[in-house]
């Protein structure tokens, strides 16, 4: 794989300096150069402000029969379709749900502490003063989304449970990286693209409100940033070399193996499966054998729709071409996205989320167009 290691910038706005060269925040020049394709996404905050803190929004308190009733409808499941659901009674099957679920979470929640600490870093790097205040504002905004989910798995599970390794690895890679490409593609398409799909997911699926509610909520902000990576992805792929997209393409495709890998494999969440009485390596020998079966193999093609977000964003951005189209056609239908227009599937429950915050936060009812609150000047 070629490796870039320069910030590929064709756009002034996300010109960028060394982490640590503050000096270069001071150039008197700099501050009057700023771009205006952030300026609605920012005074846009407002409209979906919420607080995790504050039970007029959202109320922890709610209570839920972790023994007995499933979190999330089981169907979503593709595990309990194969040989271990045939080994497991229908107590030991909510366990594992819930469990599983603990899981996703707590990925969920070392993601927005990574996207929370990537914000943050983005504003040391990045000279232009719009770009910095789009970034402070999405860190502002993940803090809440840390706050919120740490809140939920305190009331249902005490705490999270340790990230996966290679979850954890590319999550410290993404914040650390002094790259501005690396950083957007890693963390603004593909993080945000699958948390934008796991939370639809969530929310379509969610048996219990209080997880229901937040997804809500969290989906209001998240649809934002996931622009934030469209805006950069329009200015800048379509401007730059040839050896430069391959990298690009390649790196992405690596990074969504992880993805996949911190999600579907069994060695990477062996304590759940040590919960119910399973060995986690019989576990992925009864997933193998499920593969063979076509069937089996069509009901676990449909529970990774959590990746469509992120594939069809990295296919509208010309970050997937016909050089690696075959890898991610195992996933999802390919033609499909093709044929699709930009809109995403969380575009909805997001704007549903916003004019129910806009009557909230006192704002009146009113139509909102989310496509048209965040279009780049
Ligand atoms: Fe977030
Ligand atoms: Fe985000």
């Amino acid at each position: 794989m070629t490796k870039i290691e320069t910030n590929i910038t064709v756009d002034a706005a996300y010109e960028a300096v060394a982490p640590d060269d503050f000096p270069a925040m001071m150039e008197v020049d700099r501050y009057n150069k700023r771009s205006t394709a952030f300026d609605k996404i920012i005074s846009a905050t407002h409209d979906h402000f919420w607080d995790p803190m504050d039970t007029k929004y959202i109320d922890f308190s709610a209570p839920f029969d972790m023994e007995n009733e499933y979190l999330v409808d089981p169907e979503l499941f593709a595990d309990l379709k194969t040989a271990v659901g045939d080994k497991l009674d229908e107590k030991q099957k909510i366990k594992l749900v819930n469990l599983d679920t603990q899981w996703s979470l707590s990925s969920i929640l070392h993601g927005e502490a990574g996207a929370l600490a990537l914000s943050a870093s983005l504003c040391h790097i990045l000279k232009d003063p719009g770009a910095q205040e789009y970034a402070a504002n999405q860190a502002r905004e993940e803090a809440r989304h840390v706050a919120g989910f740490s809140r939920y798995i305190q009331a249902r599970w005490g705490k999270p449970v340790q990230v996966g390794p290679a979850l954890g690895d590319t999550l410290t890679e993404l914040v650390n990286s002094p790259l501005v490409w690396k950083k957007i593609v890693g963390m603004q398409m593909l993080v945000e693209g699958l948390a934008m799909g796991a939370f639809a997911t969530f929310y379509k699926m969610g048996r219990d409100p209080l997880m229901v509610k937040l997804m809500q909520l969290v989906m209001t902000d998240e649809a934002f940033h996931h622009k934030f990576g469209k805006i950069w992805a329009d200015r800048t792929i379509p401007n730059i070399n040839p050896a430069e997209r391959d990298a690009i393409e390649d790196w992405a495709w690596h990074i969504f193996q992880v993805l996949l890998f911190n999600l579907g494999s069994p060695e990477q969440k062996k304590h759940i499966y040590a919960a119910v009485g399973l060995d986690w390596e019989w576990v992925q020998g009864a997933f193998m054998e499920a593969m063979t079966d076509a069937n089996i193999r069509e009901e676990m093609q449909e529970s990774t729709n959590i990746f469509r977000v992120l594939i069809k964003t990295l296919l509208k951005a010309g970050i997937i071409t016909s050089r690696t189209s075959m890898n991610y056609a195992a996933f999802i239908d390919m033609k499909e996205l093709y044929a699709e227009g930009d809109r995403m599937v969380g575009d909805d429950i997001a704007e549903e989320g916003i004019k129910y915050l806009l009557q909230l936060n006192g704002q009146g009812n009113r139509a909102y167009s989310l496509d048209k609150m965040t279009a780049a000047e």
